[in-house]
């Protein structure tokens, strides 16, 4: 039997997940803390990745220890620190600012489908990550990313683009990740075996 799903993602022990909810064949992997966020089907994550606030969507990969929506303290305030907006843990006579929360839950940041986010890599409240790009491990990233672009670095720069020109408008006009199971099955010798080029000139037609 397969081991993922589509009727129930596969989350893996010590999660702590709130306000999220998950697509078909989703893994989440042990100690990961997903809040107010979404995975689109055949996304996963690693161990013990912290995501907050996130629109991830179809066959993200994401490796370990990443941080996606990495939430920022108040800097323009007479202290960073969180008693003010945590303050009901601290006094029994005050309440958590819930206006705050509510800015920090808008600040969304887009992961695209077909993506590979390398380990530990951090990205920032508010990027979005195009289709098909690439983070390199320990990258931290600040800025959008270019569909099929490949970034690195603290901050990330570009290294290089995934693919020759003009092959990445051609597979988001394809936009295989919306092909149900059954076509990514009967498909699956071709994405072993073809490189993109080739897949694409076999499938466009098809
Ligand atoms: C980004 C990545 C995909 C590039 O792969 P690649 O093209 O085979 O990489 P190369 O070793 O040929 O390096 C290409 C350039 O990128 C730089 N580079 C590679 N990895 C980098 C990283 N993590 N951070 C910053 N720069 C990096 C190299 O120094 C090189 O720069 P140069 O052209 O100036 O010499 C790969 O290095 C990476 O980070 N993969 C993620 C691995 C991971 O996190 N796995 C977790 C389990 S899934």
């Amino acid at each position: 039997m397969a081991r993922l799903r589509s009727d129930q993602p596969f989350i893996h022990p010590e999660c702590q997940i709130t306000g999220s909810s998950f697509g078909e064949f989703v893994e989440i992997g042990a100690g990961t803390r997903v809040a107010n966020s979404t995975f689109g089907d055949y996304s996963y994550c690693d161990r013990t990745c912290d995501i907050a606030n996130a629109e991830i969507g179809k066959f993200a990969n994401i490796a370990s220890f990443t941080r996606i929506g990495a939430t920022d303290h108040p800097m323009e305030k007479a202290s960073l620190h969180h008693f003010l907006y945590r303050s009901a843990d601290y006094w029994d006579d005050a309440e958590d600012d819930a206006e705050w929360f509510e800015y920090r839950a808008s600040r969304v940041t887009r992961i695209g489908h077909d993506t590979w986010i390398g380990h530990a890599a951090i990205i920032k409240p508010e990027v979005t990550i195009g289709n098909g790009a690439v983070i390199a491990s320990g990258a931290v990233v600040t800025k959008d990313v270019a569909p099929y672009n490949i970034v690195g670095g603290v901050t990330a720069v570009p290294i290089r683009g995934r693919y020759p020109k003009g092959v990445a408008e051609r597979m988001m006009t394809l936009a295989w990740w919306d092909w149900d199971n059954a076509r990514l099955r009967a498909a699956l010798p071709d994405f072993r075996s073809l490189n993109a080029e080739a897949f694409l000139e076999k499938y466009e037609t098809a």
